[in-house]
């Protein structure tokens, strides 16, 4: 009886922690097994299923072993030389304005492409000018890889098929299955083995020097996806076309098919040609300047 007496306190006190314990657990949001402080099993307003998972931005990568890296500074002094680019008269800018304009709004995503062979040379030049675009400390962190292989251009379609399948059935989610039903886009990718060239662009998260030592890429991301947008516009100044696509999920396989180091990781797939003679585009409708433009 004693004993009951002098326990009873101890047994009401663990009780009660248990109970915190559980009512805490219960509030907290759930962590994701293998990254820590990311939530899993999000709200609504936490789901993003197109945050690819190999793609986060690596700007901000963790430098481990410093001795791997090289300080940017150890690189030599830079000459300055004189630029002058060319200037229009007013009216010659404004028409120039307007024909770009011109060019550019007829740019529409197909997912209908000839296989019609297009010349390597202009597809050579509409990557070199894409290799034009600003970076971050003049970096440079892409790689276009174009493959015109029948067999590789097949085992990226499997790839791409495969876990568009998954993506669609499961990882998406309804509203954005939804949302894409009127693009009438789904996980048959033709276009993969029709189209005389895919174009893969790969972001480099960091650079590797010729001695082995590893180069920080400030804004990869922002710089390559600079970069493609230059590309697109430089495809339809020559008359090709492609769908913009970013495979979710593809990235590691596709990287190990074309052979591309672990540094790179891939952020967009670009199938270009020349339409399919019956080629259709959604009849979308861009928002007006007063739309997108506040001026100040
Ligand atoms: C970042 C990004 C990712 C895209 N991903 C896909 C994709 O995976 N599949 C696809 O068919 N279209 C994709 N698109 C194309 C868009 O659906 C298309 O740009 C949009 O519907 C507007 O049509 P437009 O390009 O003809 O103006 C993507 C576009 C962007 C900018």
């Amino acid at each position: 009886m004693a004993l009951l007496s002098v326990l009873t306190p101890v047994l009401a006190l663990v009780l009660c922690m248990v109970a915190g314990f559980l009512f805490l657990k219960s509030r907290a949001p759930e962590t994701s097994p293998g990254v820590a402080g990311q939530t899993k099993g999000p709200t609504k307003k936490e789901f993003r299923p197109w945050a690819d998972q190999d793609l986060q931005d690596d700007t901000e990568i963790t430098r481990g072993d410093d001795d791997e890296w090289v300080e940017n500074n150890e690189e030599e002094d830079l000459a300055h030389v004189p630029y002058s680019p060319q200037r229009y008269p007013e009216e010659t800018m404004l028409q120039r304005a307007k024909d770009f304009y011109s060019l550019m709004s007829q740019r529409r995503s197909v997912r209908f492409i000839s296989p019609e062979p297009v010349p390597r040379e202009v597809i050579d030049k509409v990557i070199l000018t894409a290799g034009t675009a600003p970076s971050g400390a003049h970096t440079e962190p892409w790689t276009f890889v174009v493959v015109s292989d029948l067999d590789t251009k097949h085992k990226i379609r499997l790839i791409v098929e495969e876990e568009e399948e998954v993506n669609y059935r499961q990882r998406m989610g309804d509203k954005w299955v939804h949302d894409l039903a009127r693009l009438r886009t789904n996980w048959i990718k033709e276009y993969l083995d029709v189209a005389p060239y895919l174009i893969l662009i790969f972001k480099q998260t960091y650079g590797i020097l010729p001695n082995g030592k590893k180069k920080t890429h400030y804004y990869n991301e922002i710089s390559v996806s600079i970069s493609c947008g230059i590309l697109l516009a430089s495809l339809q100044n020559v008359g090709l076309v492609t769908v913009t696509s970013t495979p979710l999920n593809c990235g590691p396989q596709l990287r190990l098919l074309l052979k591309r180091p672990a540094n790179e990781k891939l952020l967009m797939l670009l199938p270009v040609g020349y339409p399919a003679a019956d080629a259709t585009v959604p009849d979308l409708k861009r928002k007006n300047l007063e739309e997108i433009m506040v001026a100040i």
